[in-house]
């Protein structure tokens, strides 16, 4: 398992991957991956899953066929820190050795890490990879180059974002938010039109503390944030010289707040309160009958944040927390909250049917899951809300990454009629491949092998 978090160093540029089964052919496009692959700089190292520096995979599906690129991000920070051979910026969990006037002088002048590392995006005609810094980095789709900062055409500033984008199909538009931290911090809600690259803001909500949220929901008419009681404190974080993580407070005594805000008026719809609870990944979220249903990964607490430190995960410390996927219903007119569990088996990096379903009801999940709960990610799964029932996809010493749907074509396709793309690192052959799984069975229909070995990512979006 330590193969999943060591430092790849070799790119390579459009090559044949041999194929075992069938590719179908209608798939047509690219699977676009991030994530860490460097872990040590110098005589550095990275502490975190989380903060290693970004690479880019790219697999092109053509006539049953794969063509395979791989190159790390070339921003500031990779170029900086490969010239300096140390470590230049501050990441999730690792920080370099900086005084305070340092610290004080970066922050102000915006000079954040762009280590993107964690998703992609298109906005415009651009392709990006994002972080939770604000800074974006734009790649060539072609050749997985880096072309340097993306720059919104706006003066929209803020210093934590999500790496989860929303997008309305209907309104063909974008939703995210930026957090600014002041002396009464703001979440900043915003919008991106078709074909624009400037955000406009739709609602500012200042809040006293704010909270380090992964992801938001939206449904047709709205936007959640769900404010768990993880409290960050940038100044402690500023003044100590601490890694972002260790600024990270945990307060239950708080609850878990989801905001409703009116996605064309900005109007704040509610504040619904629960028990405490931490996510990374929103599901899905869709209204109906006077209800927001909000579905989430939800753990007990956010302990699952410090299990993921490299030295733990490279001892094969997987005895993580298992989270729970849950529906919460929040009733519009009584401001009531009510929760149900719909599954207590472990799924994370939860996708969906996305373009068809994202703020619709709908019926199926794909994620990671453990098997025999003595693996990091050692299972892809299939689960059926209506049913409740699971399918599974599993092999000893195999393990898979992040599943994205692809649907199949045309549009009346049944909902999970499609495949499953998954990076899979198989620990015995010490080598990665990439998985085709049919999303109907769950079973496997083809396999493209790479000639190496690919540290655990986070990541991937298929661009038509
Ligand atoms: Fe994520």
């Amino acid at each position: 398992m330590e193969l999943g978090f060591t430092s790849l160093e070799q790119e390579c540029e459009n090559i044949l991957l041999p194929v075992a089964g069938t590719v179908p052919k209608w798939l047509s496009g690219t699977l676009i991956r991030n994530g860490a692959a460097k872990f040590e700089i110098g005589k550095e190292s990275y502490n975190h899953w989380f903060d290693g520096l970004a690479m880019l995979h790219k697999f092109t599906f053509r006539n049953g066929q794969i063509l395979y690129t791989n190159k790390f991000l070339k921003g500031h920070t990779f170029r900086k820190s490969m010239k300096k051979g140390e470590i230049v910026y501050p990441e999730f969990a690792t920080n370099p050795k900086y005084s305070l006037p340092s610290r004080v002088f970066l922050y102000a002048t915006g000079h954040y890490t762009d280590n993107a590392s964690v998703n992609v995006s298109k906005v415009g005609d651009s392709f990006i990879t994002m972080t939770e810094t604000p800074h974006r980095v734009e790649f060539d789709p072609e050749s997985l180059n880096t072309l340097g900062r993306f720059h919104y055409m706006d003066r929209v500033t803020g210093h934590l974002t999500t790496v989860h984008p929303q997008f309305d199909y209907e309104k063909e538009q974008i939703f995210n938010y930026i957090t600014r931290f002041s002396h009464t911090s703001t979440y900043n809600i915003y919008r991106i039109r078709k074909g624009s690259a400037r955000r406009e803001i739709i609602s500012t909500i200042p809040v006293k503390r704010a909270a380090y949220m992964h992801s938001f929901g939206m449904t047709e008419n709205y936007v959640i944030l769900t404010e768990f009681p993880l409290f960050i404190n940038p100044l402690r974080f500023l003044l100590t010289g601490s890694p972002f993580i260790d600024n990270l407070f945990w307060k239950p005594e708080h609850g878990t707040t989801f905001l409703v805000i009116d996605k064309n008026s900005g109007k704040m719809i509610g504040k619904f309160k629960s028990d405490p609870f931490f996510a990374f990944h929103h599901i899905n979220c869709y209204e109906e009958t006077g209800n927001v249903i909000v579905d989430i990964v939800s753990y007990e607490d956010p302990s699952i944040i410090k299990y993921l430190y490299l030295d733990k995960l490279r001892q094969g410390n997987f005895l993580i927390p298992t989270p729970q996927i849950r529906r919460y219903y929040l009733d519009l007119s009584n401001n009531k909250v009510l929760k149900k569990i719909l599954s207590e088996d472990f799924v994370e990096f939860p996708r969906i049917n996305y373009q068809r379903c994202n703020t619709k009801n709908y019926n199926f999940v794909y994620g990671i899951s453990d098997h025999e709960s003595n693996g990091f990610t050692n299972k892809l799964v299939k689960f059926c809300i209506k049913s409740k029932s699971f399918k599974c996809w599993h092999k000893e010493n195999n393990f898979p990454g992040e599943p994205v749907f692809v649907a199949a074509p045309p549009v009346t396709a049944e909902e999970d009629e499609g495949v499953i793309l998954s990076l899979v690192l198989d620990t015995e052959k010490h080598k990665t491949y990439l998985l085709i799984l049919d999303a109907t069975s769950f079973l496997e229909i083809a396999r493209a092998n790479l000639p190496f070995a690919v540290p655990f990512g986070s990541h991937g979006q298929y661009f038509e």
